[in-house]
């Protein structure tokens, strides 16, 4: 952290490693007591699919809030696209999120007073876009999620699955080095949880680097690296297995 309100250093930039994400020793110590993470090193490359799985408890939600910048670790660093966020404050963190950082939650969380092309065009509201600009982006990634024919439809006339296909479109804007997904099927009946996990492992093939949150078998094994985590620590990480 910069000391007395003292701007961060101009270049937090290590190209050092080719890595979007890592995190060295990364602790989490909730008020009260709860150690979530007790010393997690990982370390996700460019282009990765990766399942994060593990019991009930086990820190993996509190894993992707600490690597998606959206809580600060107790201790330990966390690396995203190359900065340290450690010496970011609150509002480069922001702003580093939103540029490197797509989120993708099992609620999906749309405006339910706008449609699916507002949905995502809002996203781009604060980052200077010109109107026109946002709707054409928007409309652009709707169709690569293949809902080019709901652009105008509000979300509780979508079906599920399209809902979490207008929240993956909005994940998406910026081209985020990073899409993390916390249960993304996890609200969706079998069927469409396939075609959600289909979508994901295309928007992978395509240079999308992912990580997944599942308590899903068929999720899991659709990536092709598997991180299981207990009691806040990496028990197994399937990196480097043929
Ligand atoms: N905001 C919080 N304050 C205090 N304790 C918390 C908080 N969030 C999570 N915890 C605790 O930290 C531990 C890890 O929780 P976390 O939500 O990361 O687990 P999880 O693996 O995502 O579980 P699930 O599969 O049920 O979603 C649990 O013991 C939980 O009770
Ligand atoms: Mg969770």
């Amino acid at each position: 952290m910069s000391l007395l309100g003292s701007p961060a250093p101009a270049d937090t930039t290590d190209r050092r490693n080719a890595y979007v994400l890592e995190l060295r020793g990364v602790t989490k110590v909730y008020a009260g007591g709860v150690t979530a993470l007790a010393g997690v090193d990982l370390a996700i490359a460019a282009g990765e699919l990766v399942a994060i799985v593990g019991p009930s408890g086990s820190g993996k939600s509190t894993l992707l809030h600490v690597i998606g910048t959206l809580d600060r670790p107790t201790s330990g660093e966390v690396w995203i696209d190359g900065h340290s966020t450690a010496a970011l404050d609150d509002q480069q963190l922001a702003s580093l999120r939103a540029q490197a950082i797509g989120f993708v939650f099992q609620q999906f969380f749309l405006l339910d007073g706008m449609s699916a092309l507002e949905n995502v065009a809002t996203a781009l509201l604060y980052t200077g876009t010109r109107a026109g600009e946002r709707r054409r982006l928007a409309r652009e990634l709707l169709e690569r999620v293949g809902l080019g024919h709901r652009l105008h439809q509000l979300p509780h006339k979508l079906s599920g699955g399209e809902r979490q296909r207008v929240a993956i479109a909005r994940a998406l804007l910026g081209r985020p080095a990073i899409v993390l997904a916390d249960e993304p099927t996890g609200n969706l009946d079998t069927r469409t949880g396939a075609e959600i996990l289909a979508l994901l492992e295309e928007l992978n093939r395509d240079g999308a680097t992912i990580l997944v949150i599942t308590h899903e078998r068929e999720v899991a094994d659709a990536c092709r690296r598997q991180v299981a985590v207990r009691d806040g620590r990496i028990e197994h990480d399937s990196a480097g297995e043929a």
